[in-house]
């Protein structure tokens, strides 16, 4: 590992969407890439965090020097971000699915038979929430906003509700681009306010961040 602010400290980060089975086959899941997770995993691990990557079905290749975790569901994620504490500090850029299929089924659903099948849904465990709220709550936990209106007020609401210390929110309408692009408009929301950054490369949103996070952990 380099030498750097974060020499000595256990950073974990979740990214990429999760697969929700609906049976063997078949998934339902969300427009995530893993893309602003795997550039946050690389900067921490470039300032010398050890860094434990949990991530779900991504499309881009998960970083190498890291403790690699891949999972497929939110549960799968739960518990391995739940294995890996403790850590210095966490960062929840998984798009995690909210809801699973309940009693997905074991075989392949056939087309014949009992028509179109119903799905019922389940929901999921709130991984960020569950996080922040553990007896051992890592010092700095860092949850993403993907919003297509109201960014700032959901995500600032969000900050609350959760328990975390920061968030970084994005608008991810698709007219932004931001879901499978390289590009990137965050708000970082602290304790203290809201910061607009610049539309930035998903590679520079995330030098920035763990920037600030080694600050904030010195
Ligand atoms: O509630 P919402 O999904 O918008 O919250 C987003 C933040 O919460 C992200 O940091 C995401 O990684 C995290 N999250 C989670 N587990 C869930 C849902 C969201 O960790 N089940």
């Amino acid at each position: 590992l380099r030498a750097g602010p974060l020499s000595g400290k256990r950073v974990l980060v979740t990214s990429g969407p999760t697969h929700e089975p609906i049976d063997p086959v078949r998934y339902i899941a969300n427009r995530s890439s893993g893309a602003q997770g795997t550039a946050l995993a690389v900067a921490l691990r470039d300032l010398g965090a050890e860094v434990v990557f949990v991530t779900g079905p991504a499309s881009v290749a998960p970083p190498d020097r890291v403790e690699l975790h891949k999972v497929e569901t939110a549960q799968q994620m739960l518990e391995a971000v739940q294995t890996a504490l403790p850590v210095d500090a966490a960062v929840f850029a998984a798009a995690v699915a909210d809801w699973r299929v309940e009693g997905s089924h074991a075989q392949k659903i056939k087309k014949t038979a009992h028509g179109i099948p119903e799905m019922k849904f389940s929901e999921n465990p709130d991984i960020l929430a569950t996080i922040c709220a553990h007896p051992t709550r890592p010092a700095l936990v860092v949850g993403f906003a993907a919003e297509t209106q109201d960014v700032i007020a959901h995500a600032r609401d969000k900050r609350l509700r959760k328990g975390c210390d920061w968030i970084v929110a994005n608008d991810v309408s698709p007219a932004t681009g931001i879901m499978g692009g390289s590009n990137n408009t965050v708000h970082l929301i602290t304790e203290t306010g809201v910061e607009d950054w610049p539309p930035l490369p998903k590679a520079e949103v995330a030098r920035r961040l763990a920037a600030r996070m080694a600050k904030a952990l010195a």
